[in-house]
């Protein structure tokens, strides 16, 4: 019997990086996402096609790369009190490193895959929390909004700490995916971030409140689909995160090319530095934007919102 699990990726709409110091954020679930297949096993071991690299939790050689599923298989066990094995296989269709959630859906997926073979269901909110474990190992301090958008899918106002809201669009609304193809530790943006913000305490400050204010006026916009307004917004966002030295030329160049063509609005998605930007445009115009997005970026797609949180289900082998 083999256990299965899908977690989808995110996008950061608007509120990253102030989220990791109080703001509330706004952030979706993407048409991308991870599948983690389990079954019990003698012993515990992972196997990432994408990576295609394996490890043997058993031993002391855990690739670096593979450190926080095994974290989170490892913590899935502890807390169901399980001593049987687990054999994981986990593939994703996310560009890895590209601020589209890769780390956090992986983890999501790993923990719900884990306790289904375990023959445990597990609640959403225990999954968040074991899947944390995994998050605080790639990254120092997350804010948490990755892994509970991966969770629970949908479109979300979130602030650290306190349970997410999810909203309700009045019609469906796509966003375009650009990446740039160039990977980068969202670490290293967060340091940077909290670099200016030691410079400029005050600031930053208002900006935090101020990206509260406006994370909530664009989840209105997109509730209400009046694109218009929310594109003004994102490229406010893009402007101030670019200030704060996290955007990059070839950022700034996709920015640019998508608000020259017919877009509302564009912004850096995520840490920055690299990564990916997030378009909005018209529904009939998301296609062409694909296309002509596509020449100067590594990889380009529509992801049209709401898309479903985590799914399990047994396959009998
Ligand atoms: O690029 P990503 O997916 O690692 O996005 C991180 C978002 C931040 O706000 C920069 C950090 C966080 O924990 O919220």
């Amino acid at each position: 019997m083999e256990a299965y699990a899908y977690a989808p990726g995110k996008i950061i709409i608007c509120g990253e990086h102030f989220v990791v110091y109080g703001a509330t954020a706004l952030a979706a679930a993407i048409n991308r996402g991870t599948t983690a297949i389990a079954e019990t096993s003698p012993t515990t071991t992972i196997y990432s096609k994408n990576l295609e690299m394996q490890a043997d939790l058993s031993t002391n050689k855990i690739p670096e790369k593979l450190k926080p599923l095994a974290a989170a298989i490892s913590s899935t066990k502890e807390y169901l009190n399980e001593k049987r094995g687990v054999k994981l296989t986990i593939q994703s269709n996310i560009p890895p490193r590209s601020g589209l959630g890769s780390s956090s859906s992986s983890a999501v997926a790993t923990v719900a895959a884990t306790a289904l073979a375990l023959g445990h269901k597990l609640s959403l909110d225990e999954v968040i929390e074991l899947a944390m474990s995994a998050e605080r190992l790639v990254h120092r301090s997350p804010s948490g909004v990755d892994v509970q958008v991966s969770a629970r899918g949908g479109l979300l106002l979130f602030k650290k700490g306190a349970k997410p809201q999810t909203l309700t669009l009045s019609k469906n609304v796509s966003f375009v995916v650009a990446c740039t193809g160039i990977e980068r530790k969202t670490s290293d943006l967060i340091e940077r971030v909290k670099v200016w913000r030691e410079e400029n305490p005050s600031l930053f400050n208002s900006l935090v409140e101020s990206s509260t204010v406006m994370s909530h006026c664009c989840a209105d916009a997109l509730c209400l689909s009046d694109l218009k307004r929310a594109g003004a917004i994102l490229n406010f966002f893009h402007a101030t995160l670019s200030w704060l030295g996290i955007s990059i030329k070839e950022i700034d160049r996709i920015v640019e090319a998508a608000l020259s063509s017919s877009a509302y609005g564009a912004k850096l998605t995520g840490a920055g530095g690299g990564g990916s930007v997030i378009i909005l445009c018209s529904e009939d115009k998301v296609d062409n934007v694909v296309k002509e997005i596509s020449s100067i970026s590594s990889e380009a797609f529509a992801t049209p919102l709401p898309n479903s949180g985590v799914k399990t289900w047994i396959q009998k082998s």
